[in-house]
């Protein structure tokens, strides 16, 4: 089980202390959330930021491009330690092509789903190919919105397909994971949670504890 704290809710005035309040943790990822303003309503950070951040951490750097064009993201963001890029299904006809060029340079390549996309949308053999699912639990933009209840129905769903085709993907949750669903999340077959504002809602001394109680 992954946990994923999401940054986007971490105090950006103190990024290299809060990341250091990790550092004992295992199998956690930190989870980058970049936005262009285009494909969501906010904008967040960029490669610059991001190389500085892989500079000093161990854990893995996740990240989630909520961007209208993400074949130019895959060059910007390449060589600074990335180890999963994914992108927003709704945002290319191209999957395959995008897929293959993500694997050129990136050890990890996952999609992501809006709450309103199937997971019928994505065919058997990409399912095959890459290495995470992403079922956005709110509507992507912001941290600290309210948890879309259907998302439990959309992780069963993936889970079942991807028992049917012996896949080996992570099914990463992301948006209003907290104490009150990381259970259900977990049953319905998550492998990943992301969690922003109910880690970074604690005091830095309680984000372990935070990130422990939501992995059980
Ligand atoms: C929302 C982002 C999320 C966000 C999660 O668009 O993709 O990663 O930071 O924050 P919480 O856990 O507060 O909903
Ligand atoms: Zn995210």
């Amino acid at each position: 089980m992954i946990i994923a704290p999401s940054l986007l809710s971490a105090n950006f005035l103190k990024l290299e202390e809060e990341i250091k309040n990790f550092e004992k943790a295992k199998d956690l990822w930190f989870h980058l959330d970049i936005m262009d303003g285009h494909f969501v309503p906010n904008l967040t950070f960029g490669p610059a930021v991001i190389k500085s951040l892989s500079q000093i951490t161990k854990h893995k750097l996740d990240a989630h491009f909520m961007v209208t064009n993400p074949m130019d993201h895959v060059d910007w963001f390449k060589d600074m330690g990335i180890h999963n890029f994914t992108f927003h299904w709704e945002t290319t006809h191209h999957h395959d092509r995008l897929i293959q060029k993500i694997k050129d340079f990136y050890p990890s390549v996952g999609i992501s789903l809006n709450p309103s996309s199937s997971v019928d949308l994505i065919p058997d053999y990409i399912l095959e190919e890459i290495d995470l699912v992403l079922i956005m639990s709110v509507n992507p933009g912001f941290g600290g919105q309210k948890f879309i209840e259907g998302s439990l129905d959309k992780v069963q769903q993936l889970n079942k397909r991807k028992k049917e085709l012996k896949a080996d993907f992570h099914i990463q949750v992301d948006g209003g994971v907290s104490h009150l669903n990381h259970k259900a999340l977990i049953k319905a077959g998550a492998t990943n949670l992301v969690a922003g504002s109910y880690i970074f809602g604690a005091k830095p001394q309680d984000y372990l504890k935070k990130v422990e109680a939501i992995r059980k």
